[in-house]
């Protein structure tokens, strides 16, 4: 819901540019307004519009019996759709009657009772995003409003702004007029209220001008429970630290931790990348039925003392090339916290140094492990060997040299392929390594290596070494050789395992690896790549994969068409009247744009040299999408996205073709029942004869690959 609503924000605030907003940060007089991070708690992405006085009130009490409160989660934020439809007659807002029956003001009571802060939502438009009503020329009068009631947080949307008011000014400008408004009213009330500001417009640049007038910011789109999206909304804040500090924020968004749509490691990512960047910690899920393994997500109160630093220093990147990324915060007192993230999907080695992530040289250094608990020394390098879509996440400190040596080494097991995406029945090499990062040697090291069943296993070298001194590495390569039987695409786990001893006690440590292995496209298939980047592709007894970076076949709002994907397709096989169809199994895309789907082209490998004619697909969010050339240009140009409609794999999709026109279908219950999307009319120049037929993926990122899995293409 939310996500549509902002798909129709983005169209009309995009439209106009940002010109004339002069960078202008100086820090808000905030009081001590949130001074760290704000945590807490908001409705929005586990109820939507069904947030009741009930639920506000239940969620608090559950923050303070399930150590939430006391792991410094504070404010109990309503979102949008808590009011009555109209103000009453002296123009005051109303609180819903029946799901708050007592007002807002008693929930703040009850909320407050519990030693917590209770938070509201309203929009700088004439109404909210969910059309109730807006502060737009009430901005005194509902910022006393909510101070009569004891509200301690406004979140401040920016829907439905009548930008004809403003003629001259950019939608931008007309915000930032609008959210000083606010921010005026609500100081002027003489109540200590954190202002959250909700702007998060692609092109827009809040937090150039937003910290003298709010505590928060959004810095991106609507983020929504799957790793991509907060790939996505990571990577949109990341190189923003110079924004941040004490009273003013970067919002990346809410907490998505326990709504169901990530593995408890992504989760677990989310947590850490949103406390190395110094973002609010506002839980967006149902407090009142996690998982004591979400819970404890939650609760790690090491990586919220990075979050709640005193510092408030947002933590930046040191490195990111090839998604493997190295993040450094600095702490109150000197140390660093240290994150190894793998945006990628597979396992990888991710390796910095102290003096790279900001430490002083010529120590001893104490890795302190924040979500093992485990303490190990380094003599400077810092490594681990993490998995996709996974962190390592380390404070560090300085410590004498000679006093490190009674602690157990910092060591990694790594494994990397030379080739991590294999055709089925060939051979590539995998290095196992041993580092000792530590400042004293270990000895007696010995190496293991197993390969799943079907693999061959070839060692070719020593896997014994009786010493690996301090600061050096011992490898050993293998030949491994996947099954020659393998399905369109199959993950080949590959296992190693190391034993050693440090000074004191033997220590072994394990790591796997996913080899990506794809059967050998077979006639009449042929596959095209327009990413730019590597892709591989998989056929076998009616299965398709394609595993590919790149943005899409899509049309953005107010951005340059993009034309990137890779595809699987019969050359000219889509006459005139023609239909396919296939199912989509696995569709793993983020970000906006990604997706997988159907596409029909004059030229499927040559899009520079033949216009693209029409794609039918499910987006990363499971929205289903027509993109088509109606113009005849290069690229699509225009683009339909079935409204209110959210598909789950596997879905079925049809594309009928009657000359120009393409008619795409979708089947929820694979093919039983057919449901339109819509129907295009394509440019006669981008539908003219036969046309290549397929299908396509897209990540949807350029920094990430995903790989999509499809059963079924028929043509007919
Ligand atoms: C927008 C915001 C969301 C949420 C909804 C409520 O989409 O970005 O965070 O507040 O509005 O309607």
């Amino acid at each position: 819901m939310g996500r549509r609503r902002a798909c129709l924000i983005f169209a009309c605030l995009c439209a106009a540019a940002m010109a004339g907003l002069a960078p202008n940060i100086a820090r808000a007089e905030s009081g001590g307004l949130a001074a760290t991070p704000p945590m807490g708690w908001n409705d929005w992405y586990s109820t939507y519009c069904g947030v009741s006085a009930g639920l506000v009130e239940q969620t608090a009490q559950t923050m303070v019996n399930d150590g939430m409160k006391a792991a410094g989660y504070q404010y109990v934020n309503i979102d949008d759709c808590w009011m009555a439809p109209t103000r009453d007659s002296a123009g005051n807002l109303v609180a819903d009657p029946v799901r708050f029956p007592a007002g807002i003001a008693a929930v703040a009571a009850y909320v407050h009772g519990l030693g917590l802060k209770l938070g509201i939502y309203e929009d700088a438009g004439t109404t909210t995003c969910a059309h109730y009503p807006g502060s737009y020329g009430h901005e005194a009068q509902d910022a006393a409003t909510f101070a009569a009631w004891g509200v301690d947080y406004v979140k401040y949307d920016r829907c439905n702004i009548p930008f004809g008011d403003f003629p001259g000014e950019s939608p931008e400008q007309a915000q930032q007029t609008l959210y000083a408004r606010m921010s005026n009213a609500l100081r002027a009330t003489g109540r200590p209220i954190v202002f959250s500001m909700c702007n998060p417009d692609p092109g827009d640049v809040p937090w150039e001008w937003s910290a003298p007038i709010a505590n928060l910011w959004r810095t991106t789109t609507d983020i929504e429970d799957n790793y991509g999206s907060m790939l996505f909304n990571f990577e949109g804040t990341v190189d923003l630290s110079a924004a941040a500090g004490p009273g003013s924020w970067n919002d990346p968004d809410l907490l998505q931790i326990g709504n169901g749509g990530s593995s408890l490691l992504e989760y677990r990512t989310e947590f850490s990348l949103w406390a190395e960047l110094a973002a609010p910690l506002i839980a967006s899920t149902n407090i009142t039925t996690l998982t004591p393994a979400e819970l404890a997500i939650y609760e790690n109160a090491d990586v919220i003392a990075v979050d709640q630093d005193p510092l408030g220093r947002q933590g930046v990147a040191v490195s990111r090339a090839g998604g493997l990324w190295v993040l450094t915060k600095p702490l109150a007192g000197g140390d660093r916290s240290v994150v190894l993230f793998n945006s990628t999907n597979t396992a990888a080695r991710i390796a910095t140094t102290a003096a790279a992530v900001g430490l002083p040289g010529g120590q001893g250094y104490r890795l302190q492990d924040l979500w093992s608990g485990e303490i190990t020394q380094s003599a400077g390098a810092i490594s681990a060997f993490v998995p996709g879509h996974g962190v390592a996440m380390y404070r560090i400190s300085t410590m004498n040299r000679e006093l490190a040596r009674w602690i157990a080494p910092h060591t990694v097991l790594s494994l990397s392929s030379a080739a991590p995406e294999l055709l089925a029945g060939r051979s590539t090499i995998v290095r196992e390594t041993f580092a000792d990062d530590g400042v004293n040697p270990v000895k007696h090291v010995k190496l293991y290596f197993r390969v799943a069943p079907g693999w061959h296993l070839k060692r070719l070298g020593k896997a014994r070494a009786k010493l690996v001194n301090a600061g050096h590495r011992f490898s050993v390569d293998f030949r491994v050789t996947s099954p020659a039987g393998s399905p369109p695409f199959a993950l080949g786990a590959l296992a190693g395992a190391v034993s050693y001893d440090p000074p004191d006690s033997r220590r072994t440590a394990s790591a796997t690896l996913d080899e990506r292995v794809f059967a050998a496209v077979p006639h009449p298939f042929e596959t095209a790549n327009t990413t730019g980047y590597d892709g591989a592709f998989g056929a076998k007894a009616g299965g398709l994969a394609i595993s590919a970076r790149g943005g899409g076949v899509f049309q953005p709002v107010n951005a340059p068409p993009i034309d990137s994907y890779a595809a699987i397709y019969e050359p000219q096989r889509a006459g005139t009247q023609t239909s396919v169809q296939v199912t989509i199994t696995s569709d793993p895309a983020g970000g906006p744009a990604g997706g997988a789907g159907l596409i029909e082209r004059n030229a499927m490998s040559a899009p520079a040299g033949s216009p693209a004619a029409v794609a039918l697909f499910v987006s990363g969010s499971g929205q289903l999408i027509m993109s088509w050339n109606a113009t005849g240009g290069q690229d699509v140009d225009s683009r339909f996205v079935l409204p209110s409609v959210y598909v789950h794999v596997p879905v079925t999709l049809r594309l009928v073709r009657s000359g120009s026109t393409y008619t795409g279908y979708y089947s929820p219950d694979r093919g039983v029942t057919f449901l339109p999307v819509d129907a295009v009319t394509v440019a006669a120049a981008a539908s003219a004869g036969d046309q290549d037929v397929g299908v396509f993926h897209a990540s949807g990122l350029p920094t990430w690959t995903t790989t999509a899995t499809f059963t079924g293409l028929s043509v007919s």
